[in-house]
């Protein structure tokens, strides 16, 4: 597990356990470089370690102003920013040999003659990459959507009342005759909510998971996603990351000490009737992405925002480059059960040789439409897990009770009722199916050409055939779906997503034509969009 620290430039910085056991430290690069200081908890550590920076006996110990001194508990939860530059610390034994609680982490500074590093300017230093660049594209249009009260059709989640069951189960569980069931519940996750997470994914993937040690409950999907990539990056891993890509996963890897590498979806036709499975990778260029710094790739099905819903042979494809790079798989299938006929979601787990090396996530939000609830799951391999719990434990240590039982009472509900069209996890697309439908026809009726999703709830629309009718020059945004969505927001009054912020640096004009519309709304508010969009065309 990589830990992240920035640090001025000309210090070196060592790590050291309570046995008193210098780790590793290595020289900065020139200019103005920040450092990452970090752990690595898992049975590579060691042997990376020797490969990354030598024999131990060659690293210098410099001069000691101490740093920190904290349990590695305290220090891992602590000490967590972005990473910016070389340095990198492994603990390779610390986990296996149980000597948590006696070991210590110390930094060791030395001042190279510019000022040198002191304690207080490091502390500063790492606060200052909190500038506006980082803040999500969520964080910003919730600000517009509150300053101009748009219909919005911009963020992934309904705006009716949830299925009752699971929110009749959240009541209950507030009146519970059980006291316990309002304070903290095991910090890997929830008994009740394990074991029905586990009952339910063994039946599916056809194996036998181990509720405490293969599944994880977390804060919602996207802790999951975060635990996997700090658990299982090391500085200057690469991560293979398909554009358009779920947005918080590029800062996710970078957080890390990872590097992003890109790979768009394109589109085999842009007319006529278009569908989320024409938009494909192109498998050379998938191939020429794999390299031995590659740690993994994350992938996504059913897609947000494009709803593709990953095919067999492509699975295949990407499990045959996994397999033979031997790297890891971060699935985030977090749209599993919204699958429109005769898609079928296909888990990359139940791939030959897949499990041993994917991570599966999911998400109670997007399964019960609780979004509010945040509550998430990892499954796969304890030996994979494992790392996702030691940053589950540092960071969050445990999700909220009263929501994880309320989920595995969800959860058993529904596994009773699998086979039956009213099992919310076939009802919620069949729900859905007409609102798409109509979404896309009121879209193609104003001139969009929308891309139809096999799965998700989300809908990509190429806007550019109205672009005359949209004052673009009054917005200032470098890229043209964001002055699109922001002029719409002000002047027409209907809020969509600008998907080039789900593409890295080099790919943003791929996607400036489009805008990403939310269906999972009432009809009346759909109704109500296609009024507007009608209204402003005509
Ligand atoms: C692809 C994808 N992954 C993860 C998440 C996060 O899920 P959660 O709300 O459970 O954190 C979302 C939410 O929109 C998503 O679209
Ligand atoms: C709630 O759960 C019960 C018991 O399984 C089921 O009969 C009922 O149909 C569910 N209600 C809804 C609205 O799905
Ligand atoms: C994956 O590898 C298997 C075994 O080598 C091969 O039979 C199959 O055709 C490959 N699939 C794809 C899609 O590349
Ligand atoms: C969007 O549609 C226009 C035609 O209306 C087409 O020329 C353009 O290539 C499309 N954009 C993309 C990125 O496919």
């Amino acid at each position: 597990m990589l830990m992240a620290h920035v640090v001025p430039a000309g210090c070196q910085v060592q790590v050291e356990t309570g046995r008193g056991r210098v780790l590793a430290a290595a020289g900065l690069g020139a200019g103005r470089v920040a450092a990452v200081a970090g752990l690595l908890v898992g049975r590579q550590a060691h042997r990376r370690l020797r490969r990354v920076h030598g024999p131990r006996r060659n690293l210098r110990a410099l001069l000691t102003s101490e740093f920190h001194f904290l349990p590695m508990d305290l220090f891992i939860s602590k000490v967590m920013p972005v990473a910016r530059g070389p340095l990198k610390f492994f603990n390779p034994r610390n986990r296996r040999e149980g000597g948590r609680e006696n070991s210590k982490i110390t930094f060791v500074t030395e001042s190279k003659g510019d000022g040198g590093c002191d304690v207080d300017r490091m502390k500063i230093n790492s606060l200052t990459i909190n500038s506006k660049k980082y803040l999500s594209l969520t964080v910003e249009y919730i600000q517009l959507a509150l300053q101009y009260k748009p219909l919005n059709l911009g963020q992934g989640f309904p705006d009716y009342y949830a299925p009752e069951n699971v929110t009749n189960a959240l009541a209950a569980v507030a009146k519970s005759d059980n006291p316990l069931m309002q304070q903290y519940t095991r910090g890997f996750g929830h008994p009740r909510l394990v074991n029905a997470i586990a009952k339910f994914y063994s039946k599916l993937i056809n194996r036998d998971l181990d509720p405490n040690k293969e599944v994880l409950v977390t804060a919602g999907a996207y802790e999951a996603l975060y635990s996997s990539l700090q658990g299982h990056t090391n500085l200057g891993d690469e991560w293979i990351i398909i554009e358009p890509f779920f947005d918080c996963y590029v800062p996710m890897v970078q957080s890390a000490g990872g590097i992003p590498r890109y790979i768009a979806l394109k589109p085999k036709s842009t007319s006529g009737t278009v569908t989320s499975g024409d938009w494909v990778f192109d498998r050379k260029e998938m191939e020429s992405l794999f390299n031995e710094k590659t740690k993994g790739i994350i992938i996504n099905t059913p897609h947000n925002p494009i709803g593709k819903v990953f095919t067999l042979d492509e699975l295949q494809f990407i499990a045959n480059l996994t397999k033979k790079w031997n790297v890891l798989v971060i699935s985030d299938e977090v749209y599993e059960h919204i699958v429109y006929e005769p898609y079928k979601h296909i888990r990359i787990a139940t791939l030959p040789g897949m499990y041993e090396r994917t991570i599966t996530i999911g998400s109670a939000g997007k399964t019960f439409s609780v979004t509010g609830w945040k509550i998430g799951w990892a499954y796969g391999p304890a030996n994979l897990l494992y790392n996702l719990q030691v940053v589950h434990q540092n960071s969050v240590y445990t999700c909220t009770t009263p929501t994880q039982e309320a989920v595995a009472i969800g959860f058993e509900l529904e596994m009773e009722r699998l086979e039956q069209p009213d099992c919310y996890f076939r009802s919620l697309a069949m729900e859905l199916l007409p609102k798409r439908d109509y979404m896309a026809k009121f879209l193609r009726e104003v001139g969009m050409v929308p891309t139809i999703p096999e799965g998700g709830y989300f809908m990509l629309a190429n806007w550019s055939a109205l672009e005359n009718k949209v004052k673009l020059h009054e917005e200032t945004d470098e890229n043209k779906d964001y002055r699109f969505t922001k002029w719409m927001t002000k002047n027409v009054g209907l809020q969509g997503i600008p998907p080039t912020a789900f593409y890295g640096p080099e790919h943003k004009t791929l996607a400036e034509d489009y805008v990403r519309y939310c269906f999972i709304k009432k009809d009346e508010n759909l109704k109500a969009a296609a009024k507007i969009l009608k209204k402003w065309v005509s």
